[in-house]
């Protein structure tokens, strides 16, 4: 019996379609799982939506329509969306599907019953205009509702407890104890600094502000819904039909081997998931790892500031699996990627039309032209032969490691790597000339049967990514029998192509014109703004009126050395700095972690507005102000290569 491979995505919210950053995670375990299906591996790959929760009801009270016809037009988009793109999960799990509201009705009993959820009195934070809790680190930096930047009052509510404390010591051994289970590793840090040394409290689990969620499961208490987290994570086990009566599927796939999330939500996959699981008595999932943002210039992709890039409209363009390809190639999986049209085509351009798509129409125009089109057999070895051959020694397994450790952009590399030496081949051999040579037939054939076994196995490898065009190379290559498509028969080189009939095509990766594509899609983008409707709050900025020298006097600037750096305890955005400006120290807040980890900030000569009235933020003195340029997550600093204490004039 084949080993079993569970791998999941976020469930998104349905709170409007979907861009470009969610189809990078969908396509990331979409890749995952197809190459674990071609290993041999019995995958169940999961992806879903998550549907509860105030946003939703708002939004579909907007536009005067049921929260469920609301998410379903948007859920059907989804769908689509997934078809588009080629992604093949098993599963696609709605959290308004009875199968999961009786699910999590479950949990939520079984936790009551057994005393890890209990009934108490909430305090925190009210925003009555828009009827919302929010926590400490959830409010404005100045301390107000981060909906709508009014201010907020302290209020009582009674709701039901999550008991996340009781199984902090548990998490945190289990942690130290399990280091692959949160990666990449600096997230890992990130999550035990920040959050589970400091202390857990205990979880609010239960909302009365709102209607539409999975009512609490107890007489007399139906108002109240389940918190949302609790509702949205229960989905990686109700899918598999945990606690129901049909439980197979859970039995066989439950843990998950790996958990696909961004990261700025490995925290509830890293913290409350685990311990929602060490309360229901199961095993933990195998890894939980969280993947980097596509960001775009102007910082996060949101719809209102109409700057989303949207899938559809590129893989429509371009191709599916171009997009595919250009986002498992161009990003560590960990890290950002700061997306742009010139950065997508000029990938497709250089390693899909250029490298790979030319090698293989001239391999198939050659083999027209010499063996009319028949992958020949006699074969004269040569040196040359060898350099290609020791290139391809280990790359299956090298790419099968590679994915395994989730570094697809690295597996691809090292294909791309053998691609080139195929090319430089064609350079150093020059089959054209061989040609011409009646004694040389025998050595031509070897050229050609080179080229073609290593474009058959390029096509085996990249398939997990661009699935149609694998099929269409090996259609070209007339090697679309079964025993030439395998993953295993390309961990060792030489197939037996001989005899396979080539035949030239259409190109599998046209070539693009950038400038034009450029043009379109910036004229693409712009219509679609015309759709977008501007918040208030977003609408453009006036210009600022002019003012005197005197009035810019007025401000002072100065340069200032960072000799600490923290993170703000209670905030997730904000550090603490300690600077030397000249003899002095100061401290200043500065939201700008999520473009700086504390770490890298020390040491830095920044620019800080010195004489700005100091201010108490999050209960901590801000003595000045840092400058920088762009929004977060990709602020930049104005540092200076210069002494501390300097007057900037
Ligand atoms: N519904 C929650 C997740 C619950 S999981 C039990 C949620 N949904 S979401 O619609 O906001 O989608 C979050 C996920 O979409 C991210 O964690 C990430 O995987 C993906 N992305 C959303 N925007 C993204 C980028 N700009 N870049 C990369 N991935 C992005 O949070």
């Amino acid at each position: 019996m084949s080993e079993k491979f569970y791998i999941t995505t976020p469930i998104y919210y349905p709170s409007d379609n979907l861009h470009i950053g969610h189809a990078y995670c969908t396509t990331a375990a979409d890749t995952i799982a197809r190459f674990k299906r071609m290993t041999g591996y019995d995958v169940m790959f999961l992806t879903g939506t998550d549907e509860h929760g105030q946003k939703i009801e708002d939004i579909a009270k907007e536009k005067g329509m049921q929260p469920i016809e609301y998410v379903d037009g948007i859920v059907n988009n989804i769908q689509e969306l997934w078809k588009l793109m080629n992604i093949t999960n098993d599963d696609f799990i709605r959290t308004t599907q009875p199968r999961h509201v009786e699910c999590v009705q479950k949990i939520f009993k079984k936790l009551y019953d057994q005393g890890d959820i209990y009934k108490d009195t909430y305090e925190s934070w009210y925003c009555t205009p828009c009827e919302s809790f929010w926590t400490d680190t959830q409010l404005t930096e100045d301390g107000n509702c981060p909906d709508c930047g009014r201010p907020v009052h302290r209020l009582k509510e009674e709701s039901y407890f999550f008991r996340a404390s009781k199984y902090a010591d548990r998490l945190i051994s289990y942690i130290d104890t399990h280091p692959e289970f949160i990666q990449p590793e600096s997230r890992k840090n990130e999550m035990m600094n920040n959050f589970l040394l400091p202390g857990l409290e205990d979880l609010c689990v239960s909302r009365s502000s709102f209607k539409w969620g999975i009512p609490v499961p107890i007489e007399g208490e139906e108002d109240n819904v389940i918190y949302v987290w609790l509702d949205a994570l229960s989905n990686y086990i109700s899918a598999l039909g945990y606690m129901s009566d049909d439980d197979s599927k859970f039995q066989k796939y439950w843990p998950a081997n790996v958990q696909l999330v961004g990261k700025e939500i490995v925290r509830f996959h890293s913290i409350t998931w685990p311990i929602m699981l060490m309360a229901l008595d199961l095993p933990l999932p195998e890894r939980v790892y969280g993947h980097g943002w596509l960001t775009l210039q102007g910082g996060k992709m949101s719809k209102s500031k109409g700057n989303v890039v949207d899938p559809v409209v590129l893989a429509e363009r371009y191709g599916v699996d171009a997009l595919r390809y250009f986002l498992m190639r161009e990003a560590p999986l960990g890290s950002d990627l700061t997306f742009s049209n010139e950065l997508l085509l000029s990938r497709i351009n250089a390693d899909l039309a250029n490298d790979l798509g030319n090698l293989l129409s001239r391999t198939v125009a050659m083999i027209e032209k010499y063996f009319g089109g028949v992958i020949p057999g006699d074969l004269e070895p040569h040196n040359t032969d060898e350099v290609l051959k020791d290139s391809i020694e280990g790359l299956a397994a090298d790419f099968e490691q590679k994915v395994d450790e989730f570094k697809i952009s690295e597996g691809l590399e090292r294909v791309w790597e053998y691609i080139s030496a195929m090319n430089k081949y064609i350079d150093v051999t020059m089959p054209w000339a061989l040609a011409k040579e009646a004694d040389k037939k025998n050595r031509l054939a070897s050229v050609m049967y080179h080229l073609a076994e290593g474009l058959r196995i390029v096509s085996v490898l990249v398939e997990c990514v661009m699935p149609e065009a694998a099929v269409k190379i090996r259609a070209q290559l007339g090697m679309e029998k079964k025993e030439l498509c395998s993953f295993e028969s390309v961990r060792f080189y030489g197939g037996e192509i001989e005899g396979c009939k080539v035949q030239k095509g259409e190109p599998v990766f046209p070539r693009l014109d950038v400038e034009k594509e450029l043009k379109e899609l910036e004229a693409l983008r712009k219509k679609a703004l015309e759709h977008v409707p501007q918040k208030k709050e977003e609408k453009k900025a006036e210009q600022p009126a002019e003012i005197s020298i005197d009035d810019f006097k007025k401000v002072q600037l100065k340069t200032a050395k960072v000799t600490a750096c923290q993170n703000l305890k209670g905030s997730d955005k904000l550090l603490l700095l300690t600077v030397k400006v000249g003899d002095e120290e100061r401290t200043i807040v500065s939201g700008i972690r999520e473009s700086y980890s504390a770490e890298e900030m020390v040491g830095k000569t920044v620019i800080i507005a010195a004489n700005l009235k100091p201010a108490k933020l999050r209960g901590q003195l801000s003595e000045g102000m840092v400058l920088a340029v762009g929004d977060n997550p990709n602020v930049k600093l104005l540092t200076v290569d210069a002494q501390d204490g300097l007057t900037v004039s």
